[in-house]
This record gives C-alpha cells, sequence and structure tokens, in this order.
C-alpha cells in the first residue's frame, strides 16, 4: 500500500553493510516507500547519550514496520523491544537452496521449508535466578527432580501459554495453507520436548496438533526435537513447514542455514497482530565487519519478504529472480559462498539484473 513507512535500524558490527545497500536497493525497487533511519548502538551513543534513545523508540513505533539488521550487543536493547515491545510473536525462517549456494549436503535441492519459531516464550526473555531463591518449586517433583538448592547455582525459566501456542499454529497453518496452493505437500511438522516437558512442551504439541486437525486439507507430523534436527539433514525433503518453540527454533534455524550454505543466505520475518519486523537470521558477524565481505543475501531476502507481506509481489520477484541468477550464473559469487566478489560486487551484480 502506498504511504508505508518504514523505520530502519541498522545495528551493530557488520549488519550496517548490509542493511544499507539493501535499503538503497528496496526504494529503487518501490520509491513510494518512506524509510527513515534510527540509530542505536554505539552511533545512538555518541549522539544521544544512550544505545536505544527515545527517538529510535519513536521512530519505531510511528513506522507500519522495521528493517533491522542485528545486534552485537549495543543494540540488543532494540532486539527486545522488537520483539516483546511489538508483540512480533512469531518468527518466519524459511529455509531454501537455490543453485549456486555452497551447501555441504548431498542432493540440496531435497531442502526448501519454512520454520515458524515461537518468538516470545521458552526460556526468552531471560529469567534467572539464584538456586537459593527457587522456593517451594524446589521439593514439587520427586526426589530425583529436586534440584541441589544448597548449592551455588541458577535456574532459568521457560514459559509456555496456551495464547501462544495457538496464534504460532495458526501462523503456521496460515503458511502451509499458502504454500499448498503453490503446490508443496501441506504438511506441518512439530518438534519439541514433549517426552519430558509434558505441561510446557506437550502442551505445545497438543494445541498445535488440534490447529492442523482443523485444516482437513493439511497433514501432521510431530518429532521430538532431536529425531528433527537429524531428519533435517537426513531427510530434508520430508519436510515443509517446521513449528518449533523459540530456543529450539534458534538452534535449529542456523543448523538448516548451515545445511543451505550457511548464515550469510538465511532471511527471516517476524509478525504480530499490529508491527512486523525484518532481519536476517544471522548475528552481527563482528569477526567480518569492516571488510566489505559479508553476504547481503540474507539481509535481501528478508528485505523480499518485507515487500511482499505488503503486497509488492511483483518487485518482490524481481528481487528474489536476480539475487538466484547471481548464485545460478556464478560470476559474483560472495567470499562465503567461495567467490571472491565483496558485499558491494554483489549488490551491484543484483542491481544489475532488476
Ligand atoms: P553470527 O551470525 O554473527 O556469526 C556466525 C559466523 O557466521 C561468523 O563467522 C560470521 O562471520 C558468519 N556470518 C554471519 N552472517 C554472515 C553473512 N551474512 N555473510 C557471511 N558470513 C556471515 O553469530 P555469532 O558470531 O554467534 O554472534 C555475533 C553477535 O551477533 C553476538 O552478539 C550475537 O548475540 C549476535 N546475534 C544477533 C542476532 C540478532 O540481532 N538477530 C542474531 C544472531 C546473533
Ligand atoms: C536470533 C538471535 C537472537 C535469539 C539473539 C540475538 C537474542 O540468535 O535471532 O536467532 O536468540 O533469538
Ligand atoms: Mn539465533
Amino acid at each position: 500500500h502506498s504511504g508505508l513507512r518504514v523505520c530502519v535500524v541498522a545495528g551493530d558490527d557488520a549488519a550496517p553493510e548490509v542493511v544499507l545497500p539493501t535499503v538503497a536497493l528496496l526504494h529503487e525497487l518501490v520509491p513510494e516507500i518512506q524509510f527513515t533511519q534510527a540509530l542505536s548502538g554505539r552511533e545512538a551513543q555518541e549522539r544521544y547519550g544512550e544505545a536505544f534513545p527515545a527517538e529510535t523508540r519513536a521512530a519505531i513505533d510511528s513506522a507500519d514496520c522495521t528493517l533491522f539488521g542485528a545486534s552485537g550487543g549495543p543494540s540488543r536493547p532494540v532486539l527486545w523491544y522488537l520483539r516483546w515491545g511489538k508483540q512480533t510473536y512469531v518468527n518466519i525462517r524459511p529455509v531454501r537452496w537455490l543453485p549456486g549456494y555452497q551447501s555441504p549436503m548431498r542432493q540440496p535441492e531435497r531442502i526448501d521449508y519454512v520454520i515458524v519459531r515461537d518468538n516470545l516464550e521458552g526460556m526468552y526473555p531471560p529469567r534467572e535466578g539464584a538456586l537459593a531463591e527457587l522456593g517451594t518449586l524446589a521439593s514439587s517433583g520427586s526426589w530425583w527432580q529436586t534440584p541441589p538448592v544448597q548449592e551455588t547455582g541458577a535456574y532459568a525459566v521457560r514459559v509456555s501459554t496456551d495464547t501462544q501456542a495457538h496464534r504460532v499454529a495458526e501462523a503456521a497453518c496460515d503458511i502451509a495453507l499458502q504454500r499448498l496452493a503453490a503446490g508443496y505437500p501441506g504438511r506441518v511438522t512439530l518438534g519439541a520436548k514433549y517426552s519430558i516437558l509434558p505441561r510446557t512442551d506437550g502442551r505445545f504439541r497438543e494445541i498445535v496438533r488440534e490447529k492442523v486437525r482443523e485444516h482437513p486439507e493439511l497433514s501432521y507430523q510431530e518429532f521430538l526435537i532431536d529425531d528433527l534436527g537429524r531428519r533435517m539433514i537426513a531427510v530434508p525433503e520430508t519436510l515443509d513447514v517446521v513449528v518449533l518453540g523459540n530456543e529450539h527454533g534458534d538452534i535449529l534455524a542456523d543448523v538448516a542455514s548451515g545445511s543451505i550454505g550457511g548464515l550469510g543466505l538465511s532471511p527471516s520475518a517476524c509478525y504480530g497482530a499490529e508491527y512486523a519486523y525484518f532481519e536476517p537470521v544471522h548475528g552481527s558477524a563482528p569477526d567480518i565487519a569492516g571488510k566489505n565481505i559479508i553476504n547481503p543475501t540474507a539481509m535481501l531476502l528478508s528485505g523480499t519478504m518485507f515487500l511482499a507481506h505488503y503486497g509488492y509481489r511483483e518487485q518482490a520477484t524481481r528481487l528474489e529472480r536476480a539475487i538466484a541468477r547471481v548464485y545460478s550464473e556464478g560470476h559474483a559469487l560472495p567470499v562465503d559462498q567461495g567467490g571472491g566478489a565483496s558485499t558491494s560486487d554483489f549488490i551491484a551484480a543484483v542491481r544489475s539484473l532488476l
């Protein structure tokens, strides 16, 4: 829709090197979108005296959505705000190999699925305490479950609500239905540790399973999370839409990314009832910051998810095809994909194909 307002928070370390050229390309593709950059991290510290100033929060609030790079620490409060402040409850992480991606797998063309990750609960946001403060919970289980509260140590809290399970399951069904219409099998796969956590993961499993059953055109399968990890490597072709809890989704999204060729290639989108933000799966890549070698594909593909979400499907497809062609032609492969193209070389190659 015209009049779309987008806040851009480039983030820390190498993240701005992929965010800024991506925004430039998106602006060329759809000039009517209004992008406003807001500072965070070190730059914000220098200008406003804090890493997440009120100005940046206001810029996020007054926009329809945010494009975020990644936090390497200093911008972490922005990430917290984009998730819990804006209640972006589900994180969509597509996993799809394209010809030219340097996958370590045999037959990587089998890899084409979408991870649907709880973005708010589980062990996030961090809540930890001293074992000595555990209180009544310490003695609520049977003898072998009793934590050694006399020891120096800590516990962490893991939370799962029915509301969150319902809306994550709904998001997964929506995506499975859309994919079914596009020729995919319409299969939802749940992975969790329901064998040992009946009240959290067990309940999550029950709710997701029931939700999928409301759609007779969809099929359903469930696996314990460890076995699902194996399946992602051994039989990725059996996966279509994969529903995961927060920390399982965090870990397995990076594993899945490794299976197609690395973090440089994996986009994501986070949706709430009233807000959305788009960021790559990867972090701020501090080890390669300032070298102009970070692969911008993950950020660019997050940009295509952004365009498609707001109805700019034609432009999303054009950008996606240009990226795919750079890989299939193989002239401008980024450094992490075994090529010699710098970040700017890759962007230039994509731009020339648009
Ligand atoms: P990372 O994803 O930043 O990097 C892991 C490895 O992958 C590094 O060797 C890095 O150079 C490489 N890599 C990542 N993205 C790449 C790209 N686009 N092109 C080429 N190579 C790429 O993870 P990390 O090193 O574990 O974490 C670094 C920082 O990022 C930490 O502070 C972490 O908390 C943070 N982080 C933030 C987010 C986020 O803000 N959403 C996500 C993940 C990690
Ligand atoms: C991710 C990141 C974040 C997470 C960190 C930076 C809090 O790893 O988006 O995958 O754990 O969710
Ligand atoms: Mn992660």
